[in-house]
């Protein structure tokens, strides 16, 4: 028999005697080696440490802004009101914490309140009911599921250009991104995609394939991974009318929007949109778990777990004890401090900022956008008008992004790159984040500014030697790296 490892101690970790160093050396090694390798370079990889729930350090003792985490943290990093209440949870919940096959109290608090917040926005949804899952992209999946068992014999899903619904093969599949598609077809069948915000070119695709074939519409009330893009204001209400017209199943990817982010529980309700089917998850975790949920009409649900049927659809970890309880007391956080109301209140001063840079430096933004706090700068692209061969240009746009993180980090921001836009950064930070931080925030971002008028900036700001090492590092094929200083 061979002899076990010795292996790195929980306690090791929580105490910090596991390094900085240790862990950068170590993740690179066992986790994905090219993206965290791809961040050292830009030297935004950190680990970073908690100084308060909205500001983090580097190794080098550096204080950053934190304004990212692709919309999932409402509170921040660990705040108080959320982990005082889960250090209770600990050590006096007795409830099951894997209740699969019973009742659960944290379960039942939980799927009651989001059911009873859903219909005090959108009232036909007082019936709905909620199956819970540990992630984005699998509540997609659990509502690709509920449409079809709504529908079996429909074989479509529509969703819109610069969707981001997630990246298992369902989710993907209606995710029209090439980058994250192509290696990976054939995908789902009957995935079709319109043009976001054209209600005509629906109508013209539902005619040629006719709107019984259709299963179900998803989407994004405001696309956020496409880089904040909000919709005419006839675009979800005509979706909603479209959908009731032909019995198609409405789904509405709150993920990102909902629960407050921008500025509104739920972002589809705020449009005027009653999806049928609703997904949530990102600030459901608070910060801290993964927590996803898929709300659906009574007689939704009951189509594809009705009777004998009901393990059709199921999960291990949805709906466990430890999950619920953030979920549960997130969701009471973000109703006794009416973070949507502040999200609006933030966002527009944030906004307001953020035009105030783009009339300043118009060869910088080449616009931004926003609502409540989901903000994103667009740039223009680093290398301006020259005409380039596709595959250059491609990598110039994608460029642009990478050295707006690098730039705005250099000025204390942690910002977030935009998943289906390659010239799009975004601000999401932390609903409850104090007034006079947000106001720092924003000052440093007009630093960043400051320091690069104009697009081109971002590149000659760059030194020439990083600049050769992340060429190489895109234009190379994937091998051992080890950190950029190690
Ligand atoms: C609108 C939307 N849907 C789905 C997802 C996928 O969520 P996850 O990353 O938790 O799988 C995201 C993530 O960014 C999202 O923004």
């Amino acid at each position: 028999m061979s002899a076990l490892p010795t292996l790195i101690r929980a306690e090791d970790v929580l105490s910090e005697r596991f390094t900085a160093g240790q862990a950068r050396a170590m993740d690179l090694k066992y986790g994905n080696e090219e993206l965290l390798y791809g961040l050292d370079l830009l030297g935004v990889a950190g680990p970073f440490s908690r100084l308060s729930p909205w500001e983090l350090q580097d190794v080098n003792g550096e204080r950053l802004i934190m304004a990212a985490s692709y919309a999932a943290t409402p509170f921040g990093e660990m705040h108080p009101d959320l982990t005082g209440f889960m250090t209770e949870f600990m050590q006096k919940n007795r409830a099951m914490t894997l209740p699969q096959q019973s009742v659960s109290p944290w379960r039942a608090a939980l799927g009651a309140n989001l059911v009873a917040l859903l219909a005090s926005q959108l009232p036909s949804h007082k019936d709905s009911q909620v199956f819970f899952c540990s992630s984005g992209t699998e509540a997609v999946e659990g509502a690709l599921k509920f449409a079809k068992a709504s529908r079996p014999s429909a074989s479509y899903f529509i969703s819109f250009r610069g969707a981001y619904h997630g990246k298992t093969y369902g989710s993907l599949s209606l995710t029209p991104n090439p980058e994250y598609q192509d290696i990976f077809r054939p995908l789902v069948p009957g995935a079709l995609h319109s043009p976001y915000g054209d209600l005509e070119a629906l109508r013209t695709l539902l005619r040629r394939v006719g709107p019984k074939n259709v299963a179900a519409i998803i989407v994004e009330p405001i696309q956020g991974e496409g880089g904040v893009i909000i919709p005419p204001a006839e675009f979800l209400p005509g979706i909603g009318e479209l959908c009731r017209e032909h019995g198609i199943i409405c789904i509405a990817d709150e993920i990102q929007t909902g629960l407050g982010r921008t500025g509104h529980w739920f972002e589809s309700a705020a449009q005027g949109l009653d999806p049928d089917i609703i997904t949530l998850a990102k600030p459901l975790g608070g910060g801290l778990s993964a927590v996803g949920a898929t709300i659906a009409r009574h007689g939704i649900y009951k189509k594809m777990l009705g009777g004998l049927s009901s393990k059709r659809h199921s999960n291990t970890f949805g709906g466990g004890a430890l999950s619920m309880a953030v979920g549960l007391r997130s969701l009471e956080l973000l109703v006794e401090q009416n973070l949507p109301e502040r999200s609006r209140q933030l966002g527009a001063q944030g906004l307001e900022r953020l035009n105030r840079i783009k009339g300043r430096y118009p060869g910088l933004l080449q616009d931004v956008r926003g609502q409540g706090l989901l903000l994103a700068m667009q740039f223009h692209p680093v290398v301006g008008t020259l005409p380039l061969p596709g595959a250059v240009k491609e990598l110039a746009y994608e460029a642009t992004a990478i050295l707006a993180m690098r730039e705005l980090h250099r000025s204390g921001v942690i910002a977030n790159l935009s998943l289906s836009s390659k010239r799009t950064v975004r601000l999401s930070p932390a609903l409850n984040m104090p007034e006079e931080l947000f106001g720092e925030l924003m000052d440093r971002v007009d630093d960043f500014a400051d320091r690069n008028p104009s697009a081109g900036k971002l590149l000659t700001n760059t030194p020439p030697e990083l600049l050769a090492r992340l060429t190489a590092f895109a234009a190379t094929k994937p091998k051992k790296r080890t950190p950029s200083d190690g």
